[in-house]
């Protein structure tokens, strides 16, 4: 819960002498906060906020993000120390308990994710309801949303215990989904996982081992591949979470509830942007192209936006994007790759986006897609699967913010309310007597 009121704000409904005195809550960090619950009882109005800019849906334990100064922190702990010091299993662990885990602990945590990582072999029959060439965002959808249809009847969100094996469930079985939905694009066979490797070894084994030959995982590749996972395991209240927590107030089943989240993150204006970011830069072609690109995304009267800049909160770096663009370089060099025309038009790109006045004034930065697609593509990963490695990782947040919401005494169901601006009421016209 957040802490007791700090203080409080008055609001006076002009022209009368009806006002509310507002408590201000404060969480550890962050501004004050206005309770408005009793606005519409003692004045009779509500609050108008599209988009949720200055809108708190919840009080929550898990990530703080400070968007002026480019802070993001898991349960306290800065982002930079995570990427540098942490591993993806141990963060799921510290993201959905709360505490950095003890040897044992962790161990035991490992274990309860790798023994759920095989599907159900019914599961395999979805996939071949697909068309080869469906995205695999959809195929994500459908086949995580359909997990509901398996662990259903014994699913009671009430009961810790069951929380916990859906968590793990979801952890596990995300990677082998994502996989199995590229072999099958791929017209390549369905890999079942190896529990001797680690969370990212394996995901990538599963996707790029073939039963023909022997398929050693590149520990450059496995370490990369980790790190993206860290960077993009949580991020409090964006578009998917609130998606997930929003059907999970409810009371859904949780598979289903991370279904919707899947569906919130492959948007372009969220996790679909690393993927619209490498298309882009494909159609940039060239830095003699860039100011012709950057007149167009100033243009009023276009809709093109340079993807991977901007951020609901950060108008400052993201945090994500500094360590992306190091892991980069990093992984780029590790691979031996010295010339990569893709990471040279995004580099210039974004130097010359920094130094014009429309991002500048803006407060528009690289967020943390505008580097992740380069390094996924060096390591061989096809564009379209972007999104969903965004979503493998991201599924970790969701769990824990479901999971810390479902733990919430004072949970209710999430409801807005709206302006109505359609017609007044009127009576029923007959078909014959409308003119
Ligand atoms: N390119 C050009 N202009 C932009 C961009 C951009 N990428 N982002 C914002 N702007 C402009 C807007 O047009 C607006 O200009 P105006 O004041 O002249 O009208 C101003 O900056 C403010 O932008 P908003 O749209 O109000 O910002 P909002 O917080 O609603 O949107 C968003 C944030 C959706 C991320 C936006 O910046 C965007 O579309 N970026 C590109 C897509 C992207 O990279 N998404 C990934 C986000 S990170 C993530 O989900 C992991």
């Amino acid at each position: 819960m957040s802490n007791p009121a700090t203080g409080s704000v008055t609001l006076t409904l002009d022209g009368s002498n009806r006002s509310v005195s507002l408590p201000l809550l404060g969480g550890t960090l962050g501004p004050q906060v206005a309770d408005i619950r009793k606005l519409y009882n003692e004045l009779g109005i509500f609050t108008f906020d599209p988009g949720y800019g200055g809108t708190a849906a919840c009080d929550s334990k898990i990530t703080y993000i400070d968007g002026d100064e480019g802070v993001l922190l898991y349960r306290g702990y800065p982002i930079e120390q995570l990427a540098e010091q942490s591993d993806f299993i141990e963060i799921a662990y510290l993201l959905m308990n709360g505490e950095l885990p003890n040897a044992a602990e962790l161990k035991a945590f490992e274990t309860g994710v790798t023994r759920h990582t095989m599907l159900h072999e019914q599961i395999r029959n979805f996939f071949q309801g697909f068309r080869r060439d469906a995205h695999p965002m959809a195929v994500m959808c459908g086949v995580v949303g359909a997990l509901a249809a398996f662990y259903h009847d014994n699913l009671d969100i009430h009961d810790p215990e069951v929380r916990r094996i859906a968590a793990f469930r979801l952890i596990a079985k995300v990677p082998t989904i994502a996989a199995w939905a590229y072999k099958y694009a791929i017209g390549q066979p369905f890999v079942y996982p190896r529990n001797d490797l680690g969370y990212a070894a394996n995901f990538l084994y599963m996707l790029n081992s073939v039963p023909a030959e022997p398929y050693e995982v590149s520990p450059i590749l496995a370490r990369a591949m980790d790190r993206i996972l860290v960077l993009h395991a949580d991020h409090e209240q964006n578009a998917s979470t609130s998606t997930v927590r929003l059907a999970g107030s409810t009371g859904a089943n949780p598979f289903a509830c991370i279904a919707a989240g899947i569906a919130a993150l492959w948007g372009p204006a969220h996790g679909g942007a690393n993927e619209a970011v490498l298309k882009m830069l494909g159609e940039i072609g060239h830095a003699d192209n860039i100011p012709a690109f950057i007149a167009k995304v100033k243009d009023k009267n276009s809709d093109v936006k340079l993807m991977g800049f901007g951020h609901r909160v950060y108008k400052n770096f993201d945090p994500r994007a500094k360590i992306m663009k190091e892991t980069c370089h990093e992984v780029l060099g590790e691979l031996g790759i010295k010339d990569e025309p893709l990471l040279d038009l995004a580099m210039e790109l974004e130097r010359i986006a920094l130094t014009d006045d429309y991002f500048i004034s803006r407060k528009l930065y690289p967020n943390v897609d505008f580097y992740s697609g380069i390094i996924l593509k060096a390591m061989g990963i096809p564009t379209s699967m972007f999104t969903v490695i965004f979503a493998v990782a991201r599924t970790v947040g969701w769990v824990s913010q479901w999971k810390e919401m479902i733990e919430d005494p004072s949970q209710r169901i999430g409801r807005p309310r709206q302006i109505y601006t359609g017609a007044a009421t009127r009576d029923f016209v007959p078909i014959d007597k409308r003119g």
